[in-house]
């Protein structure tokens, strides 16, 4: 039995120089599994391999400097250890005939240099409490050379693309907003100033991946002290041509949460607004289901639906999708806790049939 409803998620989608068997895409998700060097543990590639039938895996999100590495437990992609880790988990996502992509970031500098030197950690892996510093002209400027490298480490790897994590309330999006950003040189103040660090990051990118292989995430709705930003529109206008223009394989983009909208202040961004700004493949995200997926696709808003829990639950979503067949409920474990219990362990279709 095949679903009609599901068939406009199932068309193939060229997306740069991504071929893409459906647009039942893998939303990223951290789930902390990695050992003490912040390399992934082996149990890493079962749990990806299981979802490529995804139209395209975009990895959790990866460290790409030291300085900027969020917080313990989070897997970086800097040392040899940490990209064999990840180059095992890509061939297994190959050998199972999928495809992914590494979402890159840096969390802005949450230590200060000097502690690195009395860090018996992998490299300066932050203890709590995380002390955030204001990143200097300097800090701003070299970071494009991070990426860049984080870029080239994905793609030597296998990745299929990179993507750059300007989402969530995460340092790249906060840079973005007009509330936010306090900064008074070159990177702070008109819109054209905030977007000037992502897109810097993105030429350096690009210029090592390819645009056609870069992806990256934005955050219109992301919430900041309890509320959407006001200067959003302004923002995204300004920055959404210039990002078509780059040529990029896709934009990712979330609707604003349950959870925002219960809490914040301000207005959202609907995901048809993006489009008019937006001509290139959009991926939306954030809470979506079967049909509102395949309706959003069918009528030209997005081109893909990424899909984060409910590829916790289901390993198999494509084929689900497809037959019209019931879903796993996502059970109440914790994501963040080691061990395979709400991992690897969610069944397949043909188990369950079995
Ligand atoms: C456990 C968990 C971890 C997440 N980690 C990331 C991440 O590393 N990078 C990111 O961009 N988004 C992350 N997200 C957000 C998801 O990519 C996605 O946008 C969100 O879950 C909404 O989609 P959904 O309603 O289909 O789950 C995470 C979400 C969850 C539930």
């Amino acid at each position: 039995m095949s679903s009609l409803t599901a068939a406009p998620l199932l068309q193939p989608l060229d997306a740069g120089a991504l071929e893409l068997p459906n647009r039942i895409l893998m939303a990223p998700m951290t789930r902390l599994r990695t050992l003490p060097d912040l390399s992934m543990q082996p149990i890493a590639e079962t749990y990806y391999a299981q979802r490529a039938s995804a139209g395209l895996i975009i990895s959790e999100v990866l460290t790409v400097a030291p300085y900027g590495a969020g917080y313990g437990a989070m897997p970086a992609l800097i040392t040899d250890a940490q990209k064999a880790s990840w180059k095992k988990i890509v061939d297994a996502v190959h050998a199972a005939g999928g495809r992914i992509a590494a979402q890159l970031w840096h969390s802005g500098r949450v230590r200060l240099a000097e502690e690195f030197a009395n860090d018996d950690g992998p490299f300066a892996a932050p203890r709590h409490p995380l002390m955030p510093a204001t990143l200097s002209r300097e800090d701003l400027a070299a970071m494009p050379r991070d990426f860049a490298a984080g870029a080239r480490a994905a793609i030597d790897i296998g990745f299929d693309a990179v993507e750059i994590h300007a989402g969530n309330a995460m340092f790249l999006a906060n840079i973005l907003r007009g509330d936010a950003n306090q900064r008074t040189d070159e990177f702070g103040g008109s819109a054209d100033n905030r977007a000037r660090l992502l897109l810097n990051i993105l030429e350096a990118v690009t210029n090592v991946a390819g645009a056609s292989r870069v992806g990256v995430k934005i955050a219109p709705n992301s919430s900041f002290q309890g509320r959407f930003d006001p200067t959003v529109r302004e923002t995204f206008a300004r920055l959404l041509p210039r990002l078509a223009a780059l040529g990029l394989a896709y934009v990712q983009v979330n609707r604003a949460s349950t959870v925002d909208l219960a809490s914040c202040t301000g207005e959202t961004t609907p995901l048809e607004w993006v489009r008019q700004h937006y001509p290139g493949t959009l991926v939306g995200a954030e809470n979506f289901g079967l049909e509102d997926g395949a309706h959003a696709v069918a009528g030209g808003t997005l081109d893909a639906i990424a899909y984060g829990r409910p590829f916790i639950a289901n390993p198999d979503l494509p084929a689900r999708f497809a037959q019209g067949a019931p879903l796993n409920e996502l059970r109440g474990d914790p994501y963040f806790v080691d061990g395979e219990r709400g991992y690897i362990d969610y069944p397949a279709l043909e188990s369950v049939e079995a």
